[in-house]
């Protein structure tokens, strides 16, 4: 992109540029630049004088970290792409680079090429986020996406994805939430001025939803998306959460479908709002990896003092057990008369009431039941579900997911 677009890079930055060097792991790898710009020796480019912004595009904490601060003391700008580091460091390193009159952006690290980090931190800064709800991962909603468009089960969307060059070899950091996590993280850091310790992000991945459980999710009106979500619990707390959620499938989440990502917020002034695009590959983050530079650009040729946002860390989390939502809840029983009796009694005892339900038979002496519930505490909503097993009536609770209704 810096050589395609060099003109217009350079016009709207109002000086040129030139790319120095390019730091690399593998020397044998064929690349499409002459081999003098590539060297495996990384710390030669953050300590070269004539180098005023490094683009840090490894990825990991260890050694993109230290580079990056390394970068930073020898007086460089910096651009990063790197969700991790940031989840992990921002605040440390935002402080760095702001005590050096230093630019430090991460636009790419969420959202690949949507402008989500500067709107945040600029045109939207003014409301209290009351709520940000994400999809943030374009592995998993492309595999949610097939499970909901093809039937398929998880392990067949999965191997199709990988096949496609869309999901790893090793799917984890995908499929089990943790991509999602470390944005999510940033994102909450960014909305509400503190560092969320990854620790205080609850976080659960794909790998229980069925084919079964987004039928049935279909039928009662919603689809299922791996959302991360964040919302403030107190003046100085927030809820942040990764997990696979029911949406209504009239919210417009539902409708970003594939590898695209999204993410929705309320403002207290704004009201809704949502970006979406291409989450990830190289050329959307490319994108905004070079809007991140141009901007760098124009902070030394104006004279600036460093654009980056500092945020303290420390930020305050609630347990997943303070959630108050609906709930999604398939289970199997012995069909015999009154079961729902039963089921219904129990529920009660944890001030569970049922918004809806589907059943169906199973086979002789078995029956399979789905319900949505009204709004309840998470921790209720847990223990009723250990009640319904010790009841004798339920046989096995199949599968549940959290419900989001807002609109
Ligand atoms: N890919 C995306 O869609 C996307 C989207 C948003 C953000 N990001 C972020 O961008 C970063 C890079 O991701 P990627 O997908 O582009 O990864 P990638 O394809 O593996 O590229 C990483 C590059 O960094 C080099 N590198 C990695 N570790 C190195 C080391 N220890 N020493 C020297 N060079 C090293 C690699 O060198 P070789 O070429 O020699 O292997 C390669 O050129 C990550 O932080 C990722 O989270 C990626």
């Amino acid at each position: 992109m810096l050589q395609d677009n060099r003109e217009s890079i350079s016009k709207k930055i109002g000086m040129d540029f030139e790319v120095v060097r390019i730091g690399i792991r593998d020397a044998s790898k064929p690349r499409s630049l002459p081999a003098s710009m590539f060297t495996q020796d990384l710390q030669s480019i953050v300590d070269d004088p004539n180098i005023d912004v490094v683009l840090e595009l490894m990825g990991g904490v260890d050694p993109a970290g230290g580079l990056v601060e390394k970068a930073l003391l020898n007086n460089k700008h910096v651009v990063t792409a790197n969700k991790e580091l940031i989840a992990k460091h921002g605040s440390r390193l935002v402080h760095l680079a702001k005590s050096r009159g230093l630019d430090l952006h991460f636009e790419a690290a969420v959202g690949g090429g949507i402008p989500l980090i500067q709107p945040l931190k600029h045109q939207l800064a003014g409301n209290s986020v009351l709520k940000m709800m994400g999809i943030l991962n374009g592995t998993t909603n492309y595999i949610l996406t097939q499970m909901q468009q093809e039937g398929s089960e998880f392990d067949v969307a999965l191997a199709e994805a990988q096949a496609k060059g869309y999901a790893e070899a090793d799917p984890t950091n995908d499929v089990d939430g943790f991509d999602t996590s470390y944005k999510v993280a940033i994102l909450a850091s960014i909305a509400f001025g503190r560092q969320v310790p990854m620790d205080g992000v609850y976080r659960e991945g794909i790998r229980s939803i069925t084919k079964l459980d987004i039928k049935y999710a279909d039928l009662l009106g919603y689809c299922i998306k791996l959302l991360g979500i964040v919302e403030p619990t107190a003046p100085d707390r927030i809820l942040a959460r990764v997990h696979p959620t029911l949406i209504p499938k009239a919210h417009p989440l539902a409708s970003v479908l594939g590898v695209y990502n999204a993410l929705w917020l309320h403002g207290n002034f704004v009201g809704d709002v949502m970006f979406s695009g291409r989450g990830a590959g190289s050329d959307p983050t490319a994108s905004a990896v070079v809007g991140d530079f141009i901007d760098v650009g124009r902070n030394i040729l104006g004279g600036g003092a460093g654009s980056a946002i500092p945020y303290d860390s420390g930020m305050l989390t609630s347990p997943i057990s303070d959630l108050k939502t609906s709930y999604y809840l398939r289970i199997h029983v012995q069909d015999r008369p009154k079961v729902l009796g039963v089921i219904a009694t129990e529920f009660g005892n944890y001030d569970v009431s049922l918004a809806a339900m589907e059943m169906k038979t199973l086979d002789a002496g078995r029956g399979e039941i789905v319900f949505l519930t009204h709004p309840v505490r998470e921790q209720s909503f847990r223990d009723s579900l250990v009640a319904l097993q010790n009841s004798g009536t339920v046989e096995t609770v199949c599968n549940w997911f959290r419900v989001e209704d807002s609109q």
